[in-house]
């Protein structure tokens, strides 16, 4: 029959589905008939071949306790190694409901109470909440933004790790919100710091299928030995649209280090992942291929959209170019406004509910993030209203 949903451009009403985006915005405090583009999902239907799977098992009328068997990890091991070439081993897989619960867990299972966690900001804000939740210290070197990229600072990078006694590293590879895809010798040179002062990596790859130019590089291959020390996350929540049927495969080569943090997600009482996130995986990294190509053809059309858009349109915008993910990061420094008036105009001239860059950390002052993955005429919408800041 063929993949059906592929038609990017058909505006889906999302309202009155729980979703966050759409039916949370009073309860958040901004306006009801505010434009969402902030919370890192998509407006696309799944591919077709997910949702049928889902609606099979929802004519079977049975959810009891279930579990991943071979084909499913037959599933994960071939998009990997289609999409990343990478082979995996399915003792190395730990099932988890999500990236950021795998993060919480690993901060308890390799640090203690007071250690410094160390990250790279301005940085997805929920590594820093759950490294604060969890009593720890969040410790930042902070990238470095040169001529429209930003960079590492791998002097800091190595100081902070001396000066902090760092033990775990939070790595976030694609980085969100900047976009950069870290290249090899970016990753090696991380990586092999990391290894001189006994530095566990946790990667969070969530973003890892969504590259526009160059090439991601999942971390524990990209040196050999580097696998002793790192975890990867992935999951199919970003690259298929998945997010709330939460779940995520976490990998990790080292024997000890997976003991260990599966021994603190046995602690929070996790066992079996939910049924739905594994028929709706399994279907999508078997049959989502070519959905999914569609999609990040769609993705990049529409970033070409975005950059025309602010070079033509809002002159005191810049746009950060990203390498990866669906998400845009913008400078509205040159409008010379306090965080507080820009998301004062964002919200009440331009109708947009957006992510403040400074809850990114500190030097996301001054920034927005923009999701773009939403039907075209809707973020020509979102576009055209900044244009009223
Ligand atoms: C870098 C990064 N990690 C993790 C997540 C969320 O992962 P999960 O929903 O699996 O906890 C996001 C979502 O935006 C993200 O951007």
């Amino acid at each position: 029959m063929g993949e059906k949903n592929l038609d990017f451009d058909r505006v889906v009403d999302r309202r009155g589905t729980e979703c966050l985006k759409y039916d949370f915005a009073v309860k958040r405090g901004r306006p009801k008939d505010i434009l969402p583009l902030w919370v890192a999902d998509m407006d696309f239907p799944t591919s077709s071949y997910v949702q049928e799977a889902l609606i099979r098992q929802a004519e079977h009328g049975i959810f009891g306790y279930s579990d991943g068997q071979e084909a499913y990890f037959r599933a994960l091991q071939g998009w990997l190694v289609r999409r990343h070439q990478w082979q995996i081993e399915e003792e190395w897989v730990l099932r988890t409901p999500g990236v950021v619960f795998a993060i919480a867990m690993a901060v308890q299972a390799f640090t203690r109470e007071g250690e410094a966690v160390l990250i790279q900001q301005p940085v997805y804000y929920p590594f820093s909440e759950v490294i604060r939740d969890n009593g720890r210290r969040v410790v930042s070197s902070d990238l470095v933004l040169r001529e429209g990229r930003y960079e590492i600072d791998f002097e800091n990078f190595e100081e902070t790790i001396l000066r902090e006694h760092v033990k775990l590293f939070l790595l976030c590879s694609p980085h969100n919100p900047v976009g950069r895809v870290w290249t090899r010798e970016e990753l090696r040179t991380l990586g092999q710091i990391c290894r001189r002062h006994g530095v566990i990596v946790f990667s969070d790859e969530i973003h890892s299928d969504f590259v526009f130019r160059g090439k991601h590089l999942v971390f524990s291959s990209v040196e050999e030995g580097f696998e002793d020390f790192s975890i990867v996350a992935t999951a199919p929540s970003k690259t298929f649209n998945l997010a709330g049927l939460q779940i995520s495969n976490i990998i990790v080569q080292n024997p000890d280090l997976r003991h260990r943090l599966r021994r603190k997600i046995d602690c929070a009482g996790y066992s079996q992942p939910n049924v739905m996130g594994l028929v709706a995986s399994r279907a999508a990294y078997e049959k989502g291929e070519e959905w999914f190509d569609h999609l990040l053809e769609y993705l990049r059309e529409n970033l070409d959209f975005t950059r025309e858009f602010v070079r033509q349109y809002l002159p005191d915008v810049k746009l950060i170019e990203p390498e990866g993910t669906y998400l845009v990061w913008l400078d509205f420094r040159g409008k010379g406004l306090t965080d507080a008036q820009l998301n004062e105009a964002i919200v009440y001239q331009a109708g947009l509910w957006l992510d403040s860059g400074e809850i990114f950390g500190k030097t996301g002052s001054g920034f927005q993030r923009i999701n773009i993955a939403c039907p075209r005429s809707v973020l020509g919408e979102a576009l055209e209203r900044l244009k009223r800041i």
